[in-house]
């Protein structure tokens, strides 16, 4: 190259640099002005409003919005759950309106969501809900809920995403961005430590500050600090002594002043209890309805309501503490538009939201096990073209579950059940049959008659199809009939309900090629057959599209690639919070089990889980190899191959598992630190980088109470799951 030409680049270089910087300047600038403008507007609005206009706009008014101040053009947020679709309209009385045009897209739940590992649908699903909730004229969409899984028991873990907090602070930022991308607002939820249905309204969590700055908190804090969220709900339980929804630590402590959380906090429905905890220690909203005040609520009765405003004529409460919540409520209002703002008009039910619920539930189911009975193939995939007649059985192959669950209710635009989606993709030459196999009843146990049909099919079929585990309840439309995976309801135990085991025992022994297929919001006893049974699937509750995914997955049009985001445990006992830590609790519930939530205690405790987190087989293989690390610093970068080693295009989530050797404290056998999802055409190969800063390494030191990083060495644990690692390396930092 010429001197000249050199000379030419580098001016070039520096003109182009030169102009980069103006334009960021630029930006800065606008938008420090903007936020400027945004606060004086926000000044100008408290100023007109008298003290009544303001406690108005800081709680409820009706079952889902709360005040606004029509003479000052302030509107009333209107709020909807819930997190995987716009729930049913419920009108201002908690009366469910039948004739609304309310039926949406009913997207799969929060745990498989998570189950895909893959953060951009992530995104994409959080997309569909803020669309659909602003062509429904919602503001505030009550969602993501991504309390840690603790127990199997838990009646949400089907809307929660995970026990690891890795995991769930990288799948929340895309969810609540794709939500606020369309200018509406997530509300992330239910902060904090409410693990549990049972006693949801009476326990009082204790935890050491290790267990809650470890695994409780991350979700929470990505949300706030990563993915910027404006709206975060309080939940219903205590916290070391004092309600969550009016904890001075959890609200003030943590949220505002380390976090820096700007936007508004509101209570779970009814969750306040002490108007003055709830004005000082950081509760901006209360919400819910007295539902004893039911056909005419009277709001203004809230704690939130007239005592207000009588405490600050009284000079009991300053007023600028009315005003601060009030800013914070404006502030969501200007951030999406609602004031002096153009919203979008959203769409609803298109091709591609269904779609973006398809791809969710297609790389969201799990195949846990697939085998091969003597002398044959593996049973899955099943071939169209040999395969001549299959025995569907199950109650929940039939089901549908999007009115399930409570709160998060949707009414679906459609619903493909299991059995629908075997139907259209199985095509005219495969014979399918139906049969119930069990009763979905309070206390109902093994049926006899439905279980001796079910084996005749079986044993005249070629391949069988079990669709079964948890269901949301009984009766949808009862609120009480709620149990198992449903909002006030844990659990009673881990066994498959309704006599199920019975049944796939005596199915099995009629015709051992048997797929079993357990939907649900996670782990469930599977010991009594799962040894004889040559292929498991689990498909939690996978939207409405989520039959025809679970087919063209069992037919192999697509190659599962869901890993498990929580431990499957053998039985309730082995689970730390139950052997080690307490569960349901009395008034005081102590989460003995600590920083051993899931996989860190099973690897560490040497307890071996039935299914391990981060688990899930593929139809085609793949290969790790060449695994570099370098360290520097606090830094560490990583690199490795992966290669494709079958015949078919695959996914695989490749794992990063760091384990610090010798640390100055007890810590887990290994934790979860980075992930990718890589897809592979048959005999790719891929180089995965990934960098580790200190926050992979780091642990928190409850002596000093704060988070440290200790010189030494870490072990570098690559693996398709957390029990199958695949390449291991050291760093010394
Ligand atoms: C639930 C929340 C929900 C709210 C409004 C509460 O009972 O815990 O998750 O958003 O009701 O329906």
């Amino acid at each position: 190259m010429t001197k000249g030409k050199i000379i030419m680049i580098k001016k070039h270089h520096f003109i182009k640099t030169f102009l980069v910087l103006i334009v960021t300047v630029f930006f800065i600038q606008l938008n420090a002005q903007n936020k400027i403008d945004t606060a004086s507007k926000i000044n100008r609005l408290i100023k007109q409003m008298t003290l009544e206009e303001k406690v108005h706009m800081i709680h409820a008014s009706s079952s889902f919005t709360s005040g606004g101040v029509a003479r000052l053009g302030i509107p009333e947020l209107v709020t909807s759950d819930g997190p995987h679709g716009v729930r049913p309209e419920h009108g201002r009385d908690w009366k469910l309106d039948n004739n609304s045009l309310d039926s949406g897209t009913y997207l799969p739940t929060g745990v498989c969501l998570a189950a895909t590992w893959n953060p951009q649908l992530g995104y994409a699903f959080g997309a569909v809900l803020g669309s659909e909730a602003n062509f429904r004229g919602k503001n505030i969409i009550l969602g993501p809920g991504i309390n840690i899984i603790r127990t199997a028991l838990n009646g949400r873990n089907f809307e929660y995403q995970s026990e690891d907090p890795y995991l769930v602070s990288k799948m929340v930022v895309g969810y609540i961005k794709g939500v606020q991308d369309q200018g509406v607002s997530a509300c992330v939820k239910h902060f904090a430590a409410n693990n549990q249905e049972l006693r949801r309204h009476i326990v009082d969590v204790e935890m050491s500050e290790r267990a809650l700055r470890e695994i409780y908190l991350p979700g929470f804090k990505a949300a706030v600090q990563d993915a910027h969220v404006n709206t975060l709900m309080g939940s219903y339980n205590r916290f070391r002594g004092q309600w969550a929804s009016q904890n001075y630590y959890l609200l003030t402590q943590i949220l505002r002043k380390e976090w820096g959380f700007k936007g508004l906090v509101m209570s779970d429905w009814d969750a306040v209890n002490n108007t003055m905890q709830a004005l000082w220690n950081g509760l901006d909203l209360e919400m819910g309805t007295d539902l004893h005040m039911l056909p005419n609520p009277d709001y203004s009765k809230f704690f939130m309501g007239d005592t207000v405003i009588a405490l600050v004529k009284n000079g009991k409460v300053p007023e600028h503490l009315i005003d601060e919540k009030v800013r914070r409520i404006l502030y969501v209002m200007y951030r999406t538009g609602m004031i002096n703002g153009k919203r979008s008009p959203g769409e609803y039910n298109t091709k591609k939201h269904q779609q973006t619920a398809a791809r969710v539930a297609e790389e969201g189911i799990v195949l846990l096990k697939n085998s091969a009975l003597e002398g044959e193939n593996k049973l899955l995939p099943l071939n169209k073209n040999s395969v001549k007649s299959i025995a569907v059985i199950g109650y929940n192959a039939e089901r549908k579950q999007s009115m399930g669950g409570g709160s998060s209710q949707v009414r679906a635009f459609y619903e493909i059940t299991p059995l629908a989606g075997l139907q259209n993709i199985a095509g005219k030459n495969i014979k399918i049959t139906y049969s119930q196999g069990y009763e979905i009843k309070r206390g109902v146990t093994a049926n006899a008659s439905l279980i001796k049909q079910a084996v005749e099919a079986a044993s005249e079929a070629e391949v069988v199809i079990i669709v079964g585990g948890w269901t949301h309840g009984f009766n949808y439309s009862v609120w009480k009939d709620n149990a198992y995976d449903a909002e006030d309801f844990d659990k009673p135990d881990m066994y498959m309900p309704f006599g199920q085991d019975e049944l796939i025992k005596a199915v099995l022994k009629a015709n051992p090629k048997t797929v079993v297929v357990l939907m649900g919001g996670g782990a469930i006893d599977m010991r009594q057959w799962v040894d004889s049974t040559p292929a498991i699937l689990e498909a939690w509750y996978p939207g409405l599209e989520g039959g025809n995914a679970l087919a063209k997955i069992i037919f192999g049009e697509v190659n599962p690639s869901g890993k498990l985001p929580m431990s499957f445990p053998k039985k309730l006992e082995d689970e730390p919070a139950h052997k080690l830590g307490q569960y349901p609790g009395d008034s005081t519930l102590h989460y003995f089990d600590d920083i051993y939530v899931g996989y860190r205690y099973y690897d560490t405790y040497k307890v071996d889980p039935q299914f391990a987190f981060g688990h899930g087989l593929s139809y085609t293989s793949f290969a790790y190899s060449n695994l570099k690390i370098t360290g520097k610093g606090k830094r560490a970068a990583i690199s490795f191959t992966v290669k494709n080693t079958g015949s078919l295009m695959g996914a695989e989530v490749v794992q990063l598992y760091v384990k610090q050797e010798h640390a100055s404290l007890p810590r887990p056998e290994k934790e979860l630190k980075a992930f990718d999802k890589i897809f592979l055409q048959s005999g790719e190969s891929k180089i995965v980088n990934i960098n580790l800063d200190e926050n992979a390494f780091q642990y928190y030191n409850d002596i000093e109470n704060k988070w440290v990083m200790e010189n030494g060495i870490y072990d570098i644990l690559i693996g398709s799951s957390s029990r199958m690692i695949r390449l291991t390396g050291k760093v010394k930092l």
